[in-house]
């Protein structure tokens, strides 16, 4: 079944069955490989997207569930003005170890940061606690999230 899906400002069409995931669209039919796999099972987040601008789990949503909504990768997150301040922050910070889960852990830190530009502790706990880090990259996280949220004046 045909489907048109807008990823990081570019349309694409995909000839694909409704339950397929977006996760197996972008990475295997766009070749966008940027968004992991991990569980496939909403549960640990390094398949995180944005979709509408807010951080969802690729690897149970549906293709036909997405509609013209507009979906942004990791691919395309340094583009937007969270997105770019979250990056810095994670280089500045070396948040990164095995990297797996980062991708991930960025995109749901971005979609925090557009939507709560200066987010308190416990918020950054809330968005954050379904991405897993088997480094334990987490302490490194809330400080990059800390200092991007510093640079950001008006928002996301
Ligand atoms: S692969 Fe989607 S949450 Fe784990
Ligand atoms: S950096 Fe290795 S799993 Fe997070």
């Amino acid at each position: 079944m045909a489907f048109v899906i807008k990823v990081n400002g570019n349309t694409h069409g995909v000839d694909v069955d409704g339950d397929t995931p977006l996760l197996w669209v972008l990475r295997d039919v766009l070749g966008m490989t940027g968004t992991k796999f991990g569980c496939g099972m909403a549960l640990c987040g390094v398949c995180t997207v944005h979709l509408g601008g807010a951080a969802i789990r690729s690897c149970i949503t549906p293709i036909e569930s997405v509609g013209d909504s507009e979906i942004t990768t990791i691919e395309a997150i340094g583009a937007t003005t969270a997105g770019a301040k979250i990056q810095k922050a994670w280089l500045d910070r070396e948040v990164v170890q095995c990297g797996y889960c980062q991708s991930g852990q960025i995109m749901s830190a971005s979609a925090l940061l557009a939507s709560s530009p200066h987010p308190t502790d416990s918020a950054i706990d809330a968005a954050m606690s379904g991405n897993i880090c088997r480094c334990g990259t987490y302490v490194r996280i809330r400080e990059a999230i800390k200092q991007a949220a510093q640079s950001t004046g008006q928002g996301g």
